[in-house]
């Protein structure tokens, strides 16, 4: 495994939309892996592919019940609001955000072989799950927070 540099705002890759994957082969093996890596190594709780320089729709998550990698997401239905908590970026140091995200969410995608799974997401893992799925669609936090502030010294990380 290695970690692998997170591209920052506002490098123009973080604005392109993500391919599907076609192909669970190695190569994809080792960017989850990576990934992963790279996401605990900045103390994140998620990170998604494009912010690693891969313009593939990949996402990996670790809210705290350990790690969850998507391949290929989608959000098939969502239920509730939350607008409580500061969301932050690895590709955006520095900065929060108060952003509207459903409370609940089902996703839909593909584990690192191809398998097909659902998986149901509430709360801080909702959240997660929208952001990183916005950035598979070169959307950033920024763009969809009401109102976004200076990170206070004592919380950097996602
Ligand atoms: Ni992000």
């Amino acid at each position: 495994m290695a970690i692998r540099t997170i591209v920052k705002h506002p490098d123009p890759i973080l604005r392109e939309k993500a391919a599907p994957v076609t192909k669970f082969n190695a190569n994809l093996h080792k960017l989850l892996d990576d990934m992963a890596e790279t996401m605990y190594d900045a103390d994140g709780v998620g990170l998604a592919a494009p912010q690693v320089g891969i313009l593939k729709r990949v996402i990996v998550m670790d809210c705290g019940d350990g790690l969850i990698e998507v391949v290929n997401p989608e959000i098939i239905a969502f239920e509730g609001e939350q607008f409580d908590y500061p969301e932050g970026c690895l590709s955006i140091p520095g900065l929060r955000g108060d952003v509207r995200r459903h409370k609940w969410v089902k996703l839909r995608g593909q584990d690192r072989h191809g398998q097909p799974f659902e998986l149901e997401a509430e709360d801080l893992l909702a959240r997660c799950a929208q952001h990183e799925i916005d950035h598979l669609n070169g959307v950033l936090f920024i763009d969809v927070a009401e109102r976004v502030y200076p990170v206070k010294p004592d919380e950097e990380g996602e």
